[in-house]
């Protein structure tokens, strides 16, 4: 069958099952780890199942909240509360009802420029790390989350663009996004993403056809250049697979 160029495909029989087993593998994440938690969350419609369950129980009450700190892929360089923000969907959803205020991490859109913004971040990242340098040893993130554009892009990081090149800085501001919302982006990069004990794909509806095939094919996209220092792991439900990678 075919496979991306990274990790396993997982199949599940709808979105809703796709939340759950993303949920699940959430929770075993957290349980393999009794300290600190960070977990790095994406933007786009595709987590918005997942994130609304865990809210509500039975995994609300299954979540240790005061030890799990949540961070984000990607922003879009817009205020907070604005309807693009990333951070403020994901707050909406479930942050702002569950996690201490103090264990959110958005990226900060009051700055300058969306490279200030990505300069704090990564200074923020590597305090929370506690080194300057991602040893491979020591992952940054126990999860992260990703969706896939519909160009095969991951977090902010667009076909052809030279962030898919960066090797030494963590987060990076994109001065134009090729599709919409084409306001300027801040992205971690991919040994920011792959700094993690899992690295956790969710690729939902028929609407993901199209570029799933295209990543199932090979192609040299920047969603078949993420993986995890751990595991990769695409959850995909049925009506986004090719017919001939078991789709309807
Ligand atoms: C963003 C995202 C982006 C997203 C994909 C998939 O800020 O736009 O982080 O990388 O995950 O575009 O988006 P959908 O889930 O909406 O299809």
């Amino acid at each position: 069958m075919a496979a991306p160029a990274h990790g396993r495909i997982i199949r599940t029989a709808d979105p809703i099952a796709l939340a759950e087993a993303a949920a699940e593998r959430l929770l075993a994440r957290i349980a393999a780890n009794d300290g600190a938690i960070a977990i790095c969350l994406t933007g786009g419609s595709s987590p918005k199942r997942l994130y609304a369950l865990l809210a509500r129980e039975p995994y609300r009450s299954r979540i240790p909240w005061a030890r799990l700190h949540w961070f984000i892929g990607d922003e879009r360089f817009v205020p907070a509360g604005d309807e693009l923000h990333n951070m403020t969907m994901a707050r909406q959803v479930f942050l702002d009802q569950c996690a201490p205020a103090g264990n959110i991490h958005p990226i900060a859109t009051d700055v300058a420029s969306a490279e200030d913004a990505a300069r704090a971040y990564e200074q923020e990242l590597k305090s929370f790390y506690g080194a300057e340098r991602l040893d491979p040893a020591r992952p940054l993130f126990d999860m992260v989350l990703l969706g896939v554009g519909p160009d095969g892009h991951v977090a902010s990081l667009f076909p052809d663009y030279p962030a898919l090149g960066e090797r030494e800085r963590w987060v990076v501001g994109v001065a134009t996004a090729p599709v919409a919302p084409k306001v300027p982006r801040v992205t971690l990069t991919f040994p920011a993403l792959g700094s993690c004990h899992e690295m956790l794909f969710e690729v939902a509806g028929p609407d993901k056809r199209a570029i799933l095939t295209r990543v199932l094919a090979g192609e040299n996209l920047p969603a078949n250049r993420a993986y995890a220092a751990g595991e990769t792991v695409w959850l995909v439900d049925k009506s986004a697979l090719p017919e001939e990678a078991g789709g309807d």
